[in-house]
């Protein structure tokens, strides 16, 4: 068949993974897709810098439009991050009826369900693997996995930077600020990494779990946040000393008439499962009331763990796309606004 053709928003951590993926595995990645998977153009803001040997500079522009306006491009991955311009990209994209990839966390919190509801419309496929949880399916898990049973708790360490960072205070005894440079070194923190150590991002990757866990629809002024700025290194010896670890935790529960959504720092005992979840390392504890409690855990950030999983996502929307059949993805789900509880 005719090639799927990519446009690629964003060329720098994650996108540069997806291009060493895309180039590295291109050819079991056309077997999986039944046809090849071709990247035509990349979008960045400056043409000049330093970027992974797997990018043909030839397909550089600064200019989004070569992407979301080509008729030629058949999906659209979403790799720069932030709402503005992300969010009028992919608008414009899923109406001129391509796919879209993404692996944006805060824009999805804050219009998930509206985009979701307009690639529905427009019967093409938005992928979202890689904004909760970098490498783990936790996305799947839910959407299809568990679409048969009814989860009524999700216990989650959500944020690869946090994590990371509360690891190496308590093992190396290294300082907060260290340890926040190292993490930005590796790829895991955003852009803005305030985002990350003050619970923001693992607030919107919590609301994007509760919209696929609970069917909601939910502002993140509702959910609970607090980050691990003022968690000191006495605080995790003391910890240590009474046989708990630090860890910053996302938690969501359905009771019924009403949702809890929080995002805070959590002592936990030493032996429980999540406490044994160090570094850069996410898990997501689902409880099913049929399944019973489930474990999804891996890497939760950096530039390979993510691109797997928006490469996964490229070629799930090639293959519908390819055999005629795109939009199905989204269907059924059903995501209203719920009562949000407050924490009391
Ligand atoms: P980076 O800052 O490394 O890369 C962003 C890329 O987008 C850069 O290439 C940048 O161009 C480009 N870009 C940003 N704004 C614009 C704009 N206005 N016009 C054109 N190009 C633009 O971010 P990451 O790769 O780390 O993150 C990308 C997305 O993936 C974010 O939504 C992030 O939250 C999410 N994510 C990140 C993970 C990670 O581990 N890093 C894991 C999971 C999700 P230039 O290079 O020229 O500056
Ligand atoms: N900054 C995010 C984190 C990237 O540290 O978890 C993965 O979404």
């Amino acid at each position: 068949g005719a090639p799927i053709q990519i446009g690629l928003l964003g060329c720098g951590t994650v996108g540069g993974g997806v291009l060493r993926l895309l180039a590295e595995n291109s050819g079991y990645l056309a077997e999986r897709a039944g046809v090849p998977l071709v990247v035509k153009r990349v979008v960045v803001r400056d043409l000049e810098k330093e970027r992974v040997a797997a990018l043909d500079r030839d397909l550089l522009t600064t200019n989004p439009e070569e992407v979301v306006d080509d008729p030629t491009i058949d999906v659209v991955v979403e790799v720069m991050g932030g709402e503005t311009p992300a969010r009028a990209l992919i608008e414009r994209a899923i109406d001129r009826g391509k796919g879209v990839v993404t692996a944006n966390k805060l824009l999805l919190a804050a219009h998930g369900p509206a985009l979701l509801a307009r690639a529905s419309a427009r019967q093409v496929d938005l992928a979202f693997e890689g904004a909760v949880g970098g490498g783990i399916p936790i996305i799947r898990t839910l959407r299809d996995a568990f679409a048969s049973d009814w989860v009524e708790r999700v216990t989650a360490i959500l944020n690869g930077t946090c994590n990371y960072i509360l690891t190496r205070m308590r093992d190396t005894g290294a300082s907060f600020d260290a340890a926040l440079r190292e993490a930005q070194t590796l790829g895991y923190a955003e852009a803005d990494p305030s985002l990350d150590v003050d619970g923001h991002d693992a607030a919107h990757k919590l609301i994007v779990l509760a919209m696929l866990a609970f069917g909601a629809q939910v502002d993140s002024a509702d959910v609970h946040t607090s980050g691990i700025r003022s968690i000191e290194e006495a605080d995790h010896r003391y910890a240590d000393r009474f046989g708990y670890t630090i860890k910053h935790l996302a938690i969501g529960r359905d009771l019924g008439d009403s949702i809890e959504l929080r995002v805070h720092p959590t002592l936990i005992p030493k032996e429980s499962v999540l406490a044994n979840v160090s570094g850069v390392l996410n898990a997501v504890l689902l409880e099913g009331r049929a399944v019973g409690p489930s474990l999804v855990y891996g890497r939760g950030a950096g530039d390979l763990p993510t691109a797997v999983s928006v490469v996964s996502d490229i070629l799930d929307v090639a293959r519908s796309i390819a055999s005629g059949v795109a939009g199905m993805q989204g269907r059924g789900m059903s995501i209203k606004p719920r009562a949000v509880r407050p924490l009391g």
